[in-house]
C-alpha cells in the first residue's frame, strides 16, 4: 500500500475531518504513516481561526517543500479552513502544491489525489456543497479499529456570525446530519472498539434546526445516542449559549452516560463587548444558564473560551471578564488574544488595544484561570472517580492515564497487570500535580 501523512491543525472538527480522509484514502489504497519522509502523499489540514494557527501552517510548508524536491512524485495537498479561505492565493504562492480542498469538499479526496497526479497546476476544489442535505455516508471499514474516544460530526457550519470569527465564512451555513446516519456511524464505531463518543460541530446545540427530513432537537439526539448498546460515555462540543436549552439540562440529569462537562464559550464578561461581538446574550444571561445547570447537576464541570483585547475593550470592561470568570468559577478556559481575521466584520474595525496591553490582559486571565483550575482540582482529593483508561504511562511512577467524567486528566497508580486500555477504573484521588489528578485504583476494580 502507498502511505499518507496527515498533519492536523485546529479544532476537533479538523481532527474528525482528518480521520475521515484517512478512511477514504484507505479505501483507495493508502495507509496512514507518521513519518512524513516515507509518505507518497502528504495532506495538511489547516486552521485559520487565529493568526497563530495560520503561521504554523506556513512554517510547516517550509519543511515539506524540500521533500517534494527530493521526491517529485510526492503528492502534496492542503485541506481545511485556511485552504478554503486562501485557496487561489495559496495555489499561486505555492505552485508545488498538488491540490487544495475546503472542509466541505474533503469527501472528494481520492478523486483529487488521482486528478492531481495527472496535472501540473494545483487543483483548487473549495466550492461549498450546495446540496441541501448534509450527509457523511458510513464507510464499510470493519477492519479499521476506531479510536477509544471517537468523534462524530452531527452538524456543520455556523450561522451565528460573531463579528470576530471566520468560521461562518470558511465552513458555510449550519446543516445537520440525519439522526439515522449518526446512529449508524456510532454503531459502527462501537463495533470497532470505541467506548466514548464525542458529538461534534461548531454549534452542536443548533442541531436539528435546519432542514432535517426527520426533525429532532439536539437533546433528543443525545437520548437517541445514549440508547445505542456499547456507548459508555457521551460528550459533545462546542455549544453556543444562544442555543442553550432546558432540554440539555434535562439530558444531563437523566442520562448517566452523558458526562458531566459542558464547554460553553462566553468570550467576554462585559455586555458592551458581547454586543459588539454579536454573541446574542448578556453576561447576566450566561450566569443564569450556568446557575440553572448547576442547580440541576451540581457536580458539572464548566469550561469556556475567552477573548481579550477585542477592539475598543477598556481596562474596566476587561475586568468584567475577570469578574465573570471568578464568579462562574470555571474549571478550565481557553484564552485568546484578539487577532483580526480578514473577512470577519471586526477586521474592518480599528484594532485599538495595543499588543502590550493584550498580552498583559491575556496573562491576567491565565493567572486567574490557573488559580481556579488548581483550586477545583484540589476539590477532588479524597474522592473516588471513574476513569476511562486511555493510555499506558511510561514515566512519573503512574501506570495509566485517562479522563474523569468532568474531563480532568487523571494519572492512575496501582493498575499494572490488572487494567487494560478501555477499562473504566474506580480511582481514589490522592493528590494533584498542576491540573492533573493523581490517584490510586481502588480494590473494587473495574466498573
Ligand atoms: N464554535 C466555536 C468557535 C470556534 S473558534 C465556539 O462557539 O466555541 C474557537 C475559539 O477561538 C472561539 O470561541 C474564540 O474564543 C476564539 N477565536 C475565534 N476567532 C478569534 C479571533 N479573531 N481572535 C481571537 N480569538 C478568536
Ligand atoms: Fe464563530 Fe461565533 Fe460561530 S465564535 S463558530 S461565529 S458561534
Amino acid at each position: 500500500m502507498k502511505q499518507v501523512f496527515l498533519e492536523t491543525f485546529g479544532c476537533q472538527m479538523n481532527v474528525a475531518d482528518s480521520d475521515r480522509m484517512e478512511s477514504l484514502l484507505f479505501q483507495s489504497g493508502y495507509l496512514r504513516t507518521d513519518q512524513k519522509e516515507e509518505a507518497d502523499l502528504i495532506v495538511v489540514n489547516t486552521c485559520s481561526v487565529r493568526e497563530k494557527a495560520e503561521q504554523k501552517v506556513y512554517s510547516l510548508f517550509g519543511q515539506l517543500l524540500p521533500l517534494k524536491e527530493k521526491n517529485p512524485d510526492l503528492i502534496l495537498g492542503l485541506a481545511g479552513c485556511l485552504a478554503q479561505q486562501e485557496g487561489d492565493r495559496l495555489a499561486r504562492r505555492i505552485p508545488d502544491l498538488d491540490f487544495i480542498l475546503g472542509p466541505d469538499t474533503i469527501e472528494n479526496i481520492s478523486d483529487a489525489v488521482a486528478q492531481a497526479a495527472r496535472q501540473t497546476k494545483p487543483l483548487v476544489w473549495t466550492r461549498f456543497d450546495s446540496h441541501k442535505e448534509y450527509s457523511i455516508p458510513v464507510l464499510d471499514v470493519e477492519d479499521q479499529p476506531a479510536n477509544l474516544s471517537a468523534f462524530v460530526n452531527i452538524i456543520k457550519g455556523c450561522d451565528k456570525f460573531c463579528s470576530f470569527c471566520i468560521v461562518p465564512y470558511t465552513r458555510g451555513r449550519e446543516k445537520s446530519r440525519e439522526a439515522e446516519e449518526i446512529y449508524a456511524e456510532v454503531r459502527s464505531l462501537v463495533k470497532r472498539g470505541a467506548k466514548e463518543i464525542f458529538l461534534l460541530g461548531q454549534n452542536v446545540n443548533a442541531y436539528g434546526k435546519h432542514g432535517l427530513n426527520k426533525p429532532i432537537a439536539f437533546h433528543e439526539l443525545l437520548y437517541g445516542v445514549a440508547e445505542i448498546p456499547g456507548v459508555e460515555r457521551l460528550r459533545f462540543t462546542t455549544s453556543y449559549p444562544g442555543d442553550f436549552t432546558e432540554g440539555m439540562i434535562r439530558a444531563y440529569k437523566d442520562l448517566d452516560i452523558l458526562m458531566n462537562h459542558l464547554h460553553l464559550p462566553v468570550q467576554s464578561g462585559n455586555d458592551r463587548i458581547l454586543e459588539l461581538m454579536r454573541r446574542g446574550h448578556t453576561a447576566a444571561e450566561y450566569r443564569d444558564m450556568i446557575a440553572r445547570l448547576r442547580d440541576a447537576v451540581p457536580d458539572i464541570a464548566v469550561s469556556s473560551d475567552i477573548i481579550v483585547g477585542f477592539p475598543t475593550e477598556t481596562e474596566a470592561e476587561f475586568e468584567d471578564t475577570l469578574k465573570l470568570m471568578e464568579e462562574v468559577d470555571f474549571d478550565n478556559n481557553y484564552m485568546f488574544s484578539y487577532s483580526p481575521r480578514p473577512g470577519a466584520p471586526a477586521a474592518e474595525w480599528e484594532d485599538t488595544v495595543p499588543e502590550a496591553d493584550k498580552k498583559l490582559r491575556l496573562q491576567k486571565t491565565m493567572d486567574l484561570q490557573n488559580r481556579l483550575t488548581l483550586k477545583n482540582a484540589q476539590a477532588f482529593v479524597g474522592r473516588k472517580v471513574e476513569i476511562l483508561v486511555a493510555e499506558r504511562m511510561e514515566r512519573n511512577g503512574s501506570d495509566f492515564k485517562g479522563r474523569s467524567p468532568q474531563y480532568w486528566t487523571t494519572h492512575i497508580t496501582g493498575g499494572n497487570g490488572e487494567l487494560n486500555i478501555g477499562d473504566t477504573a474506580v480511582v481514589e484521588i490522592k493528590e494533584t500535580k498542576g491540573r492533573v489528578l493523581i490517584g490510586r485504583r481502588t480494590a473494587s476494580g473495574n466498573g
